[in-house]
């Protein structure tokens, strides 16, 4: 979808049509004058002087100027990305702004969404996530610093979707790494490294005594639901509703607005339960006696377990012949000792870990009991379960990743310190938003080592406008904050510079709320990943319904 901005100022019966101008420059990159002209007709709104095209829009103009082919495959002449460009600058819009420079990422997003579906490898990371000026491609990274292919450089706290917690390029990983890819990554019989990582894990986590290693969470987490389906002999299983992700594969999302090509009788299997909510799980049992197979949740979220949630919900688990699955792709090496179930004190019978585990590099694992982790092995007569057997999932240079993760976590206070700089990071937003009367409006959550953060409009409900606004305005100062996650990496200065940063975003936010967002944000609000059309901007409404 491309954004068709005119002037500013709301047009008056008998004033001129102020100029049109592409705000999003990186489609115009593909577009002739000619094909500008006949966009602007169509995004053209009397009275508000912008409007929004619609991909097929786009496509029809280009196809009728006989150009699609052309333009899906070219690379892009120099001369006429900067003709673009040059037409598509209009300085006023960026005025007070410190970074503005998005030239390279433009001309990449348009050939992004030429070869890539949503232009990103990963929905969380797309466009729609983020306000217009914002840097559409990292090139590098160092600690906790980035740099876009346009060279702007950005204090982060998104670390990969919580995948970095150490830092970007950390020596000790990147050497360890590197290292062993020199020695050969995948070879036909398995590594002793997948022993030494394994019995590693194992050690770290108290319930588990045995663990299987595999690439990413989702694969993880749908392994776990298998295993426990072959335990158990049941085909049901409950996740947690309130918390929004736990694997790509049908089982979790059919639950999501966005469940096309899912099909329908998968919905049937999951059902939901709510968080902290012992009825609402107590409920699904008495509904579905001696049909499910597990639960499985996060421990902790925003919000801790109330005293004796964890302990309850296991019992119960077990009471109804259900296993307990705890997914710990986020806790995992960001909470105290390591995972939820260690800080909570709570035995899982299944869990997985990612993300940081590899400090960036694709390394997941399963965990859990050996009665139940031994139906994917060898030693038993049951009916043997395909337990995550991939051509990929042990790569050498990803467990010594993960040994290299351990070995610092255990040398070094890197859980202390996530906390101790998101609790700096934490004091400094506070006094500001105090500061500033707003409190109300703009709201930190969870941990201090895994924050989060709401923007609510001035009736103090959350507001996707509020929030792309937050966003466009702390990228502007040197920020990329999708969320408030610190790393090992984030330094006293760092932390201090942010709240400055941060400080000048919640200004604007406050005259905002005086005047509106849109005096304010450049081009649309962001939309939520799980959203049924790429057109709506609203989330929908998801199957599973939790009962009870
Ligand atoms: C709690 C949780 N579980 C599972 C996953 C899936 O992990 P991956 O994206 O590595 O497949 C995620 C990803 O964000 C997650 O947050």
């Amino acid at each position: 979808m491309l954004w068709v901005a005119g002037g500013a100022v709301p047009r008056q019966a008998n004033c001129a049509r102020p100029k049109t101008e592409i705000v999003e420059r990186p489609t115009s990159f593909a577009l002739r004058r000619t094909e500008l002209r006949q966009l602007e007709k169509i995004a053209w709104k009397p009275g508000r002087g912008c409007g929004q095209v619609e991909n097929s829009q786009i496509r029809d103009i280009l196809v009728s100027s006989n150009a699609a082919g052309r333009r899906a495959t070219a690379v892009l002449r120099k001369s006429r990305v900067e003709r673009a460009l040059a037409m598509n600058i209009r300085s006023s819009f960026f005025s007070g702004t410190n970074l503005d420079n998005f030239a390279t990422s433009g001309a990449l997003r348009f050939r992004a969404r030429a070869a890539i579906p949503g232009g990103a490898h990963t929905y969380a990371k797309g466009d729609d996530q983020y306000p217009l000026l914002a840097p559409g491609f990292i090139a590098r990274g160092l600690g906790c610093h980035v740099w876009d292919v346009d060279g702007n450089e950005f204090i982060e706290y998104g670390m990969g979707l919580r995948a970095v917690s150490l830092g970007h390029g950390f020596p000790a990983v990147v050497k360890a790494a590197v290292g062993q890819m020199s020695q050969g990554t995948n070879f036909t019989r398995p590594s002793a490294l997948e022993v030494e990582c394994a019995e590693r894990l194992i050690e770290l986590v108290p319930a588990a005594e045995m663990a299987k290693f595999t690439k990413d969470g989702s694969t993880a987490t749908t392994a776990a639901i298998r295993l426990a389906r072959a335990y158990t002999g049941r085909d049901m299983i409950a996740l947690c509703s309130d918390q929004p992700f736990f694997s790509y594969d049908d089982w979790a999302i059919c639950t999501t607005p966005m469940n096309a090509g899912v099909p329908r009788a998968m919905a049937e299997l999951t059902q939901g339960f709510r968080y902290n909510d012992l009825s609402s799980a107590e409920a699904l049992f008495a509904r579905y006696p001696g049909r499910v197979a597990a639960l499985i949740l996060e421990a902790e979220k925003e919000v801790p377990p109330t005293p004796g949630y964890l302990a309850t919900l296991r019992k119960l688990c077990h009471r109804n012949g259900a296993l307990l699955i705890i997914d710990e792709m986020i806790t995992g090496f960001r909470w105290p000792g390591c995972s939820a179930q260690s800080h909570h004190g709570i035995e899982a019978d299944l869990s997985t870990f990612g993300k940081a585990m590899g400090n960036g590099i694709a390394i997941s694992a399963l965990l859990g009991r050996r009665e139940i982790m031994e139906l994917g092995g060898l030693n038993h007569d049951r009916d043997r379960v395909f337990l995550l057997s991939t051509t990929h999932g042990a790569e050498t240079h990803a467990l010594a990743a993960a040994l290299a993760v351990m070995n610092t976590y255990r040398d070094e206070p890197v859980i202390e310190t996530l906390h101790r700089q998101g609790s700096r990071l934490k004091a400094g937003i506070e006094n500001s938003t105090q500061r500033r009367g707003l409190t109300r409006y703009f709201k930190l959550a969870g941990r201090t080592s895994n924050m989060v953060y709401a923007c609510c409009d001035r009736d103090g409900v959350p507001s996707q406008t509020f929030r792309t606004l937050f966003l466009q305005e702390t990228i502007r100062r040197g920020l990329l904050a999708p969320s408030l996650v610190t790393s090992y990496s984030h330094t006293n200065d760092d932390i201090d510079r942010t709240i400055e940063a941060i400080d000048g975003a919640l200004a604007v936010y406050q005259k905002a709320l005086e005047d509106g967002p849109e005096a304010h944000l450049i081009g649309r609000p962001v939309a939520p990943v799980f959203r049924r059309r790429a057109t709506s901007t609203s989330a929908g409404t998801p199957r599973t319904k939790v009962r009870g």
